[in-house]
């Protein structure tokens, strides 16, 4: 026997292949990546989150179930609290979603879209079945109700709107997949607050309905790490199986609270973003060779005629980073995050050189 110890010898067979997630971390760039709120936190709650920081006693263990804030989130969404969870991001919910009802099982999901769902699936020792999106990016309905058949699917993940294609799926298609399915339905609504129908109204009537919502987008709080599910009281109590029992700190409870109480402040920047990607998206269209895909997020999604890895280094030597999507379905694609205006307006004047135009 050698007296080496490789702990890769013991790790679980099935995440041999898991390639750890990685982000690279640049600093001073203009950073167009991550469809993250370009603008200052406001002041003025900044301010305030300081001022009941002071009240706080950091040596106790935070509320479990953030009760506080779940009664904020319910004023804001109109599900009662006992449908909802809250977490260390829609990340982590995803993760628990997956460990209570997939480990074992089938989950669809519809590529182009957020990666996580394949990622968190493996990790919780489920089989991906993926249900491709159409040519328009657009949901294949009946592809998904077909897939959803075999008896041991647990879970289908829709995005809407779609990262990183940014159409929204309307909620009549997501109530045919909902009728014709017995299994859970997970909307992702990450970027709901820039566009589209919200599934909020067919909670009422589909109890296999699960609704993923975050603070990182339009709520500017990615650094904190804040997401929520709004579901079936049903479906909850079964994800307090597996939930960490301290998943979301005192901080970052305190954080989203203020941000809810003040949300009218948020909808300004929101306004403000929703005017700029109108912006963005006429001039990247009017880009000779450029092809814009329609988008209801706050970032958009672009193929140029050079590939996307060259336009990729090339922005980024000039100090913007944005997203190389190039894959299958996404060939030559490029995904740019609406940023401030001054941020979008040099971007676009860095494509159109890179672009010789
Ligand atoms: C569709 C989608 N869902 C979830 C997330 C993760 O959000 P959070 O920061 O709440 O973990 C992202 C982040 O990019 C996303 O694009």
């Amino acid at each position: 026997m050698s007296d080496i110890f490789d702990p890769a010898a013991l790790v679980r067979p099935d995440l041999e292949e898991l390639i750890p997630y990685q982000v690279q971390v640049h600093h001073n760039v203009i950073k167009l990546d991550a469809n993250e709120n370009p603008y200052d936190f406001p002041p003025s709650i900044r301010e305030e989150i300081w001022r009941e920081l002071g009240n706080h006693t950091f040596t106790r263990y935070p509320d479990p179930v953030a009760g506080e804030l779940l009664e904020q989130i319910s004023d804001y969404t109109g599900v009662p609290a006992d449908g909802i969870l809250a977490g260390n991001g829609s990340d982590e919910l995803i993760l628990t979603l997956l460990l209570t009802f997939g480990t074992g099982g089938r989950v669809i999901i519809t590529p182009p879209t957020f990666s996580m769902y394949e990622v968190h699936a493996r990790i919780a020792g489920a089989r991906t079945v993926n249900v491709p999106r159409k040519g328009n990016f657009d949901l294949d309905v009946r592809g998904v109700i077909a897939a959803a058949k075999n008896p041991d699917t647990r879970v289908i993940f829709l995005c809407s709107p779609n990262n990183p294609t940014g159409n929204a799926t309307p909620p009549e298609e997501v109530a045919e997949i909902l009728k014709n399915s017995r299994s859970l339905v997970v909307v992702d609504e990450a970027y709901q607050e820039f566009g589209g129908e919200s599934c909020i109204p067919l909670l009422m009537e589909y109890p296999n309905l699960v609704i993923l919502r975050t603070f990182s987008k339009a709520f500017g709080l990615a650094g904190l790490r804040v997401g929520y599910v709004l579901a079936n009281p049903a479906v909850v109590r079964q994800l307090l199986r597996t939930k960490q029992p301290f998943n979301l700190n005192a901080f970052s409870q305190l954080a989203a609270r203020m941000v809810l109480a003040h949300r009218e402040e948020f909808g300004r920047l929101i306004e403000l973003i929703l005017q700029d990607r109108e912006e963005l998206y006429r001039e990247l269209a009017g880009l000779p060779g450029v092809e814009v895909f329609p988008t209801a997020a706050n970032f958009i999604l672009f193929r140029t005629p050079l590939p996307a890895e060259q336009v990729y280094r090339e922005l980024m030597a000039n100090g913007i980073l944005i997203r190389n999507m190039h894959g299958p379905g996404l060939e030559q694609c490029l995904r740019v995050t609406v940023g401030r205006r001054d941020e979008n307006r040099l971007f676009l004047e860095k494509l159109k050189k890179i672009l010789g135009l």
